[in-house]
C-alpha cells in the first residue's frame, strides 16, 4: 500500500507555532529537538463532517506522552484545539481530512540531545491534509517482521514519540517482500501490532487483541473494544502467538489513518477465507456509525 500524492494538498497552509505558512515556506529550525533527536510526540486525528473523532482522547494521549518525556510548557487542550481550528479554517477543510499534530521539545542553543540545551519550546506543528482513510478495504497482506517491538523497560510504547525507526525498518521489510505492511512481535514472540496499526483477530466469534504492553494505547483499538462491550460481542485482550493468527477466522487492523481494514494474508497464508469476514464487517459498520455521529465540532 503506497499512498499517492493528492493534488488537493499542493497549496495547503501549515501551522507552526501559531504562524500560518504555505506548504513551500513551512520549515523548522535545524536546532529543533525533533531534528536533533526525534525528541517529539505526535497524534494523528481524523476530521469527519466538521467534527474530529475522539479529539480529547488524542489530546490527552499527546499530553501524557509529552509529560513522560518531561516537556515543559505543554499547551492546554483548549490552545491545541484553537490552533487546529485556525488551521482547518485557513485551508477551508471540513471532511476527509487527516491532521498530524506534532509537539517537539523545542529549539536548542546548540546541537545535542541534552534537554538542558533547550532555550525555547515546545514547537507545535499542525499539518492538515486532504486524506480519506488510506487502507484498501478489500484485504491487506502482511509479513512478519524480524524487527521486534520494544517492551516498556526499553522504550515504553505508551510514549507516542516521533522516533519511528523501528516501524520504518519493518515497513522496508514489507516493501521488499511486496506486501502492504509488517506484523511485529514483542520480545517474547507474541504479536504486538503492525508497523502502523493495532491488530485484532476473530476466533470462534470472539474478538481478540493483544495487550497494550508492546504497542501504543490505540484510540481506534479502544473504540473497537468499547463497541464490543456496548453490543455484547464477546471480546478479550490476550497474548496472541503467530499460530493463533494463522488459524484465525478473521483478522483486521485498526488506526485513525485507515479505520478498520481486513487482513487477508499473513506470511503468504490466507486468513479465514481471505475476504472481509462477518464480524469485521459488523464492527466496521458500527465504527462508521460512531464517526458519523460523534466527535468534537471544529468547523
Ligand atoms: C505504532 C502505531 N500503532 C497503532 C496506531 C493506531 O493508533 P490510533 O488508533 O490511536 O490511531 C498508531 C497511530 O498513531 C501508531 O503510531
Amino acid at each position: 500500500m503506497l499512498q499517492q500524492f493528492n493534488q488537493a494538498n499542493r497549496d495547503i497552509i501549515i501551522n507552526i507555532n501559531s504562524k500560518l505558512l504555505p506548504r513551500i515556506e513551512a520549515g523548522i529550525s535545524p536546532f529543533d529537538s525533533v531534528v536533533q533527536g526525534g525528541d517529539a510526540v505526535w497524534e494523528g486525528l481524523r476530521l469527519y463532517q466538521g467534527r474530529i473523532f475522539k479529539l480529547n482522547e488524542h489530546l490527552d494521549r499527546l499530553r501524557s506522552s509529552a509529560q513522560a518525556l518531561a516537556f515543559t510548557d505543554i499547551p492546554t487542550n483548549e490552545y491545541l484545539t484553537a490552533e487546529i481550528k485556525k488551521t482547518l479554517a485557513a485551508n477551508k477543510m471540513a471532511d476527509g481530512v487527516h491532521i498530524r499534530l506534532t509537539l517537539t521539545r523545542g529549539v536548542k542553543n546548540t546541537s545535542g540531545m541534552d534537554p538542558r540545551l533547550n532555550t525555547a519550546g515546545p514547537t507545535l506543528i499542525v499539518l492538515a491534509e486532504h486524506k480519506p482513510p488510506v487502507y484498501e478495504k478489500g484485504g491487506l497482506t502482511l509479513i512478519t517482521s524480524s524487527v521486534r517491538r520494544f517492551p516498556p523497560d526499553c522504550m515504553d510504547p505508551k510514549i507516542h514519540s516521533c522516533n519511528l525507526i523501528q516501524s520504518i525498518l519493518a515497513k522496508i521489510e514489507a516493501n521488499v517482500a511486496g506486501v502492504d505492511d509488517a506484523l511485529m512481535l514483542d520480545k517474547q514472540g507474541f504479536v504486538a501490532e503492525t508497523n502502523a496499526t493495532h491488530i485484532f483477530i476473530v476466533d470462534n466469534n470472539i474478538v481478540l487483541t493483544p495487550h497494550c504492553s508492546a504497542c501504543p494505547e490505540g484510540i481506534t483499538r479502544a473504540t473497537v473494544l468499547d463497541i464490543c462491550q456496548a453490543n455484547k460481542i464477546p471480546h478479550q485482550e490476550k497474548d496472541l502467538s503467530l499460530t493463533e493468527i494463522y488459524r484465525a477466522d478473521e483478522m483486521f487492523c485498526t488506526g485513525t489513518m485507515g479505520e478498520l481494514a481486513t487482513i487477508s494474508k499473513v506470511d503468504g497464508r490466507t486468513i479465514g477465507n481471505g475476504n472481509i469476514g462477518k464480524m469485521t464487517k459488523r464492527l466496521s459498520e458500527l465504527y462508521a456509525n460512531l464517526t458519523a455521529n460523534e466527535g468534537v465540532q471544529v468547523v
